[in-house]
């Protein structure tokens, strides 16, 4: 006979619905618990934080901007004296820009770096090449998006180093005239070019950047993360050992493959 159930069980089991509504639905759960305990190298280290690291910091600034949002105006009569608001009177308004201003150097310090791991690990051969373009459209975006956010303050530095901005841009040949006209929206800078730099900065850039990081994570999960160099298993090295574990949510097959999974001399996925 069964054993009755204890009330912490039977609170547990409560609790749960919920959970275990979502997931006949959606799935969902099943998904996240995937994603968790999905199957890494052995020899993965600290090096491979550095792309959480990064996606850490581009969620500081995506919230920290939103409560910037609620308060910032972007019009040039309005906009520094609603920064000074911002910094001297709202409550914790301080620490709220300060973390944006200097989480904007920590993510672009944090991108390079993964960058360098990235690059140094041999991650962007077979089959990631497309996960590094999509991480180059990456670092052009949040470059971008650290150059329109600088115009935002609408103080002297602001403004000048806008000016050097838009100037080096029409230095480029052939699209750069076209490249400032489009960021100055007129013949200097003023009201249009804020009203641009605001609407690039937290809607059109950060959408983008929603977009294609979702996608990078989708081909981290697909594609396994790579062994650091050292390794036996490094990319682009062959492959020694029989893989019996699922590595992605699909199996990825190399070029001209039959689909068998981890035969002798493979190269390293
Ligand atoms: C917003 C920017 C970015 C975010 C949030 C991000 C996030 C991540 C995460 C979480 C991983 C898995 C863990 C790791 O390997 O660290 C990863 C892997 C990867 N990233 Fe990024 N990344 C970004 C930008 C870039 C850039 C700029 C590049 C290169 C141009 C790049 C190329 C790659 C590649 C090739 C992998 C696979 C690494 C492997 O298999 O070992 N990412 N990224």
């Amino acid at each position: 006979m069964a054993r009755a159930k204890t009330r912490s069980e039977r609170l547990g089991d409560v609790l749960l619905v919920p959970v275990h509504w979502l997931e006949e639905r959606s799935g969902l759960i099943g998904g996240l618990k995937y994603f968790l305990f999905r199957k890494v190298p052995r020899d993965t280290n600290w090096f491979h934080t550095l792309g959480s690291a990064t996606l850490t910091a581009f969620i500081v600034q995506t919230l920290t901007g939103v409560v910037l949002a609620f308060y910032y105006k972007p019009s040039p009569n309005e906009a520094y004296s609603s920064i000074q608001y911002i910094t001297n009177d709202l409550t914790l308004g301080w620490l709220v820009r300060g973390m944006h201003r200097w989480g904007a150097s920590v993510f672009i310090i944090l991108l390079f770096l993964h960058m360098g791991r990235v690059f140094l690990f041999g991650a962007y051969k077979y089959p990631r090449e497309l996960n590094w373009l999509l991480g180059v459209m990456l670092l052009v975006l949040a470059m971008l998006e650290g150059f329109t956010g600088y115009l935002l303050p609408w103080d002297q530095t602001a403004y000048w180093a806008t000016v050097v901005g838009i100037n080096l841009n029409a230095t480029a040949p052939f699209a750069g005239p076209f490249l400032s006209d489009f960021l100055r929206g007129g013949q200097e800078i003023g009201t249009e070019t804020l009203s641009r730099f605001y609407s690039l900065h937290m809607l059109l850039l950060p959408g983008g950047l929603i977009g294609l990081i979702t996608l990078h994570l989708y081909l981290v999960i697909r594609l396994g993360v790579t062994s650091p160099p050292w390794s036996k298993e490094a990319a682009g090295s062959e492959r020694e050992e029989v893989i019996t574990a699922k590595r992605g949510l699909v199996e990825p097959r190399p070029r001209g493959d039959g689909g068998v999974a981890g035969v002798r001399g493979r190269p390293q996925l």
